[in-house]
């Protein structure tokens, strides 16, 4: 039975990590997959979740079988960290959730409960999206439709082009939004156009679908979910996916949640039910580590202060990489303007080279990224960025 299978592509970014490790050049620089390094090129495990774990190891009595909701204390803990203490959702009770497996089984566990829905829905992405939302989405056999994000002519947000796009959907169209650091682009909304999105919400009446995989890898905890609030403030329904896999560094402890916004506390129990139920179809109940290890830091004034810091070093460290690869790319005296790289946000930026360009880079001096030419900022390193700055000089 199995030979009617044939082995499929291998996924490129992944590819990539096998290219990199077998490359010998001294001077290579891994700018492909999307996860946080440190000076030294390593993905360190923060402070505050080391001490977290320790504080679990030393109390967790038990392996038994967690609610369907997985850690409720983490469930909650994301819902105010998201939404605010000041959520008149979260106090009207009107905000299903369940800890997930990541952001992707958030996504998926959303997607499922959209295909449970009679009607006949469209999930519209920003072109281009997460190469990864279309088969989260599509799997469930929801259709999917682009609408236009992104301007390479001005590497930002083609707001009027997106804003066109939202006046035509209605009550059956759902819009996945990146609630900030867009991936790829690193091009995100500003508050306006955060409020206009939401008056097209209210007036249209499609439903918003909001990924935040980077709350306080941008502008900070706060700042970051401004958009987000503001959507939640305003329309009846939503729904968010979150993911603990870059601002608490949990990648492999698979540490997420869905949270659905509805317009009644009583929606919002049979809600529940649902989402619970598509889990209990999927994998049953989440690993349950992270969300015990983020309740713990969440909990705990001292260790929630810790890890703000920390995340706060992250992000800064992240600017500041921007700024000294701007910097260098002007001192190689690059005729392009790449100055966009200080005004996007989190960790990924397109560099708007051909594929050819990013082929030499890659081949010749040991620079790998994705094939659309999207770097992962914080692959970056002050050592390297003069090293990148000339051979992007070379390349061009
Ligand atoms: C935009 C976006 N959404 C969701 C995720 C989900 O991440 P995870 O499933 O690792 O939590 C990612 C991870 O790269 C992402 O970039």
């Amino acid at each position: 039975m199995f030979d009617q299978l044939n082995a499929l592509p291998s996924d490129p970014l992944l590819g990539l990590i096998t290219l990199f490790r077998e490359d010998n050049n001294p001077h290579k620089v891994d700018l492909g997959v999307g996860v946080y390094k440190d000076e030294t090129g390593h993905t360190a495990i923060m402070t505050a979740i080391q001490k977290a774990a320790k504080i679990h190891l030393e109390s967790e009595d038990s392996k038994t079988y967690l609610a369907p909701v997985g850690v409720a204390g983490f469930v909650d803990g994301i819902k105010k960290l998201v939404l605010g203490d000041g959520s008149k959702a979260l106090s009207d009770g009107r905000v299903a959730g369940l800890q997930t497996p990541g952001g992707c089984g958030a996504l998926r566990i959303g997607a499922e409960l959209l295909g449970r829905i009679k009607e006949d829905l469209t999930v519209w992405v920003s072109n281009p999206t997460w190469a990864n939302h279309i088969p989260l989405i599509n799997s469930t056999g929801l259709k999917i439709k682009t609408y236009p994000y992104f301007n390479p002519e001005t590497a930002s947000v083609d707001f009027e082009a997106m804003d066109a796009q939202l006046a035509e959907l209605g009550p059956r169209d759902v819009v996945l939004l990146h609630g900030c650091c867009h991936n790829p682009t690193g091009a995100d909304l500003t508050f306006e156009q955060w409020q206009r999105v939401t008056d097209r919400a209210v007036k249209q009446g499609f439903l918003p679908f909001v990924d935040i995989a980077y709350q306080g890898l941008g502008d900070g905890l706060e700042e970051d979910v401004k958009g987000v609030r503001h959507l939640s403030e305003n329309v009846e329904e939503m729904l968010i996916a979150t993911s603990c896999s870059k601002n608490f560094g949990l990648y492999r402890e698979r540490t997420g949640t869905l949270l659905v916004q509805n317009k009644t506390a009583t929606q919002a129990s049979a809600i529940q039910t649902h989402v619970q139920d598509a889990a209990r179809a999927n994998y049953s109940m989440p690993p349950a580590y992270g969300g015990f290890l983020v309740d713990r830091v969440l909990s705990d004034s001292q260790l929630k202060a810790e890890w703000q810091a920390e995340l706060a070093a992250m992000a800064t460290r992240v600017k500041s990489l921007r700024n000294g690869l701007v910097e260098h790319i002007q001192k190689q005296g690059i005729e392009e303007d790449f100055s966009f790289i200080t005004r996007q946000k989190g960790m990924f930026s397109f560099l708007g080279i051909n594929k050819d360009q990013v082929l030499e880079l890659r081949n010749k001096y040991g620079i790998y990224m994705a094939d659309s030419s999207r770097i992962n900022v914080a692959g970056l390193n002050t050592h390297c960025l003069e090293y990148v700055a000339s051979s992007l000089k070379a390349v061009l």
